[in-house]
């Protein structure tokens, strides 16, 4: 039976399924390499303290090193006893170098030390999610700068409402996306906020230099500023979990007007092979089964963030071990979160679009609103003129045929001013050119969208 790195005041056993129950090995194994660091930094600031000795202090670094090597060629071995990823780091470490091993812990704690690694790793994901975000918003410029010229129907409560661009719907999504980059932008100081020094709850008696841990570790956030709350705080996990519900919300509404525009009834899209499924039964199918599954996945990194929330919500001050709770939520929703924006950047990057599809799906009852503003430029006022378009769309209905059918003569028994004219409005093109302003329809308007958006990417 392995001693305890705990157990100098207890004299009975664990239970063999508290044993288990307690463990987050499994799990917080992931972060061997961050555990190893935040350790090497603070032997370290033990040295520089005077706690250790320069030699003391290489003899741990090194033998850590050794760990960092077995972690990673897949020869560390765990064994019974091995709690959690800290716990197993300083039982090897002991066994590699000796007593001195035990020294590492002086005035630390594993409240602060899990705070540290978890920060130190979640930040290092950050990174690698803002990387594949900024990879998908580019694919998402080229493409609508290639494909500006498509038109589209564009939809409001999923009936045809105006003429837009194929890339002005693209520029849409990537601009939710561009507000998700700056939210993460934004919080990735405090997730990278050091809590080492802050010991279990009250601070550090031998006087670690924080700042210098700070510096060693790329803690780009700076220290923790209270060390109850050091030990205390998750909410730099509430926000990452904020941050990909977000996200993930966006992709999923982007996801399901995909998954609409491939219907057979639209046609507007067909996903490439690469992304798509068959059915085991119906030999025509093409099933968008990727975007489905961002859509589906979508719930799932909600329902971490209701979990995490719900964990951290009732635990009083400073550490309780609910929060080892987190750590599998956390871990889930990263991969989730990753793989649904590689994904979704395939699928963009590949999707085929028909616009001969997309042109059959714009009616010319999508014009009713241009034909209503051809009177207001006569200077009706807009609430009648809307009136008055809604009176033609009507007779048009009532004739069974097409509002642009509908002859001047026909027009003019509606209103006077109506007049040769008329006939400009029957332009989709012209629809989507009129809207020139900021963020309109234009293709000048969409090509400066995504100008800006590439010039934001470059300045990131
Ligand atoms: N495995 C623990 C966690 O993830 C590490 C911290 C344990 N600290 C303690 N005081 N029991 O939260």
């Amino acid at each position: 039976e392995p001693k305890k790195l705990w157990g100098g005041r207890f004299t009975g056993k664990t239970d063999p399924l508290m044993e288990k129950f307690n463990e987050s090995l499994p799990f917080d194994k992931r972060m061997w390499a961050e555990d190893i660091r935040g350790s090497q930094a603070y032997a370290k600031a033990l040295a520089k303290c005077g706690i250790l000795t320069q030699q003391e202090a290489s003899t741990l670094v090194e033998g850590l090193s050794k760990i960092h090597t077995e972690w990673l060629e897949g020869t560390f071995i765990i064994k019974k006893g091995d709690e959690d990823i800290h716990t197993a780091n300083e039982r090897r470490l002991t066994e590699l170098v000796g007593t001195v091993g035990g020294k590492l812990h002086t005035g630390r704690s594993r409240n602060d030390q899990v705070a540290t690694d978890t920060r130190l790793w979640l930040y290092g994901q950050l990174v690698i999610i803002r990387e594949a975000l900024q990879e998908l918003i580019d694919v998402a410029c080229d493409r609508s700068a290639a494909e500006v010229d498509v038109l589209m129907p564009g939809f409001t409560h999923l009936q045809p409402a105006m003429t837009v661009r194929w890339s002005h719907w693209v520029m849409c999504h990537t601009s939710a996306w561009q507000r998700d980059d700056m939210r993460l932008r934004d919080l990735m100081p405090r997730v990278a906020t050091l809590p080492l020094g802050s010991g279990a709850i009250a601070g550090n008696p031998f006087l670690v230099d924080r700042q210098f841990l700070a510096k060693e570790l790329g803690m780009i956030g700076g220290v923790c500023p209270n060390s109850m709350d050091a030990v205390s705080d998750r909410d730099f996990v509430l926000e990452f979990a904020f941050f990909s519900s977000v996200l993930m919300v966006h992709l999923s509404r982007w996801a399901e007007d995909l998954i609409i525009y491939s219907s057979g009834q639209f046609g507007f899209v067909q996903c490439s092979d690469a992304y798509a499924t068959g059915s085991s039964l119906m030999p025509q199918k093409k099933n968008p089964d990727a975007l489905e599954l961002i859509r589906g996945k979508a719930g799932r990194v909600q329902g971490s963030m209701a979990g995490l929330l719900a964990v951290v919500k009732g635990t009083p001050t400073t550490y309780n071990k609910d929060f080892q709770e987190c750590w599998e939520m956390m871990y889930d929703t990263v991969d989730t979160v990753y793989d649904c924006i590689r994904i979704a950047t395939g699928v963009l990057s590949t999707i085929k679009i028909r616009q001969d599809r997309m042109l059959a799906g714009l009616s010319a009852d999508m014009l009713a609103t241009d034909l209503a503003e051809y009177l207001v430029r006569k200077g009706l006022p807009f609430r009648e003129t809307h009136h008055i378009s809604g009176a033609a769309v009507k007779m048009a209905e009532d004739r069974g045929c097409k509002l642009s059918d509908l002859t001047v003569t026909d027009l003019k028994t509606i209103h006077p001013l109506f007049g040769e004219d008329v006939t400009q409005v029957w332009d989709f093109n012209r629809s989507a050119e009129m809207r020139d302003t900021e963020g309109g329809a234009s293709k000048r308007s969409v090509l400066e969208q995504v100008d800006k958006m590439r010039s934001y990417l470059v300045s990131e």
